[in-house]
């Protein structure tokens, strides 16, 4: 045996090897990262589970017509997650942790052993795992002081989302209205309190009937139950309407936007893009598709607006790392009111 596969330490990890269930989530030994001359190895402490998780969890299942980007988003995912197996086979994309090595040429102005540090790994993935390994420039900031590891695991995600979509492609005003569908999701629940705490917009948030409380305690304004009340009928309208992972249609929205009203979509097919391109040349109302930029510089201003109270996590239920598979399970089956954390020994 050479002396480098004997020296290669081991770490935990979830791993999974096929499509499938919660079940198809395993505990296993696998090979330690080392980080390369301009990497960090974090040891993480925290980690969560979304939208992105559940999809690429069993990708096998989700058909062009379930995914909720254009034909060609779902094509190159599914060249990217692995046609018939996942080629990744740590999922997990947000975690917390501590900086326990640096490479030669990280310089300490950047990172240093010891930092406590947040961030997201998008669809590289890889935080279900004891450490990671991030380039310097990778989507990182240090720890806000004020939150524990547990609530800035959960944040990076719906943070940065919300914040690029209510300032880069929103330009949202205080006073503004604006409806936020899927409110109580990921990005829904930052864009709602960022709307309303860093924007001073008027904001109504809409969910099901078991999270409106929830999105109540967000800040919002008002909260509409869609299973109780359908708001494109209600004779109220917005400047913004967020579509959230819900589209309906441009010419049921229109009645609920004021003049120059927009109706901006991050999930979208290409039936959306052709209208965009339409009411960018007709009429007054307009259709946004929005694809959101994901940067370090991003998630260290999030650090900011978390440190000032305007961004918060709510931690509906934890599980220890070695559970991974029951947090799927209770995400998936819709039993969340906030955010799930998986917690690993400090
Ligand atoms: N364009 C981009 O750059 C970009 C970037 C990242 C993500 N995305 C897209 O964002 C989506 C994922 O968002 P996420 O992570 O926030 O997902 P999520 O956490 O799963 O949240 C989805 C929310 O949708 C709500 N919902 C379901 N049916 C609804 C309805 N009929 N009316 C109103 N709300 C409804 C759910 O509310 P209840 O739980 O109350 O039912 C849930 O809170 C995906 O489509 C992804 O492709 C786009």
């Amino acid at each position: 045996m050479s002396n480098n596969v004997k020296d290669k330490q081991k770490m935990k990890a979830i791993i999974y090897t096929e499509y499938g269930p919660p079940e198809v989530l395993k505990l296993a030994e696998v090979d330690k990262p080392v980080p390369k001359k301009n990497e960090v190895l974090i040891r993480i402490y925290a980690t969560t589970l979304g939208y992105g998780e559940l999809v690429a969890r069993n990708f096998r299942k989700v058909s062009p017509g379930k995914f909720a980007m254009p034909l060609l988003f779902w094509l190159i995912a599914k060249i990217s997650f692995g046609i018939r197996k996942p080629r990744n086979k740590i999922l997990g994309s947000q975690f917390s942790g501590q900086i326990e090595a640096v490479g030669e040429d990280v310089t300490p102005e950047l990172w240093k052993v010891g930092d406590q540090v947040f961030g997201y790994t998008s669809s590289s993935m890889k935080t279900y795992a004891e450490y990671i390994t991030l380039p310097d420039d990778g989507i990182l900031s240090l720890k806000p002081s004020s939150i524990n590891f547990e609530e800035a695991a959960v944040l990076p995600y719906g943070g940065i989302m919300a914040l690029t979509l209510l300032r880069d492609k929103v330009d949202l005003q205080p006073g503004q209205k604006i409806l936020i569908n899927g409110a109580s999701g990921s990005i829904g629940s930052a864009t709602v309190q960022l709307a309303k705490s860093q924007f001073g917009a008027n904001v109504t948030g809409v969910c099901g009937t078991s999270r409106l409380e929830f999105v109540k305690s967000l800040g919002a304004d008002h909260v509409i139950d869609y299973n109780k009340e359908d708001f494109t009928e209600s004779g109220e309208t917005y400047d913004i309407v967020f579509g959230g992972l819900v589209r309906t249609s441009f010419s049921k929205i229109k009645n609920s936007l004021n003049p120059n009203g927009r109706y901006v979509l991050t999930s979208f097919k290409m039936r959306q893009v052709g209208q965009m391109l339409r009411t960018k040349l007709f009429g007054n109302k307009k259709v946004n598709c929005v694809l959101l930029p994901e940067t370090g510089e991003d998630l260290r201003e999030v650090a900011k607006l978390i440190e000032e109270g305007k961004l918060k996590a709510y931690i509906d239920k934890s599980f220890p790392f070695e559970q991974m598979a029951e947090a799927h399970r209770y995400v998936e089956d819709g039993h969340h009111k906030g955010h799930v954390v998986i917690t690993l020994d400090q």
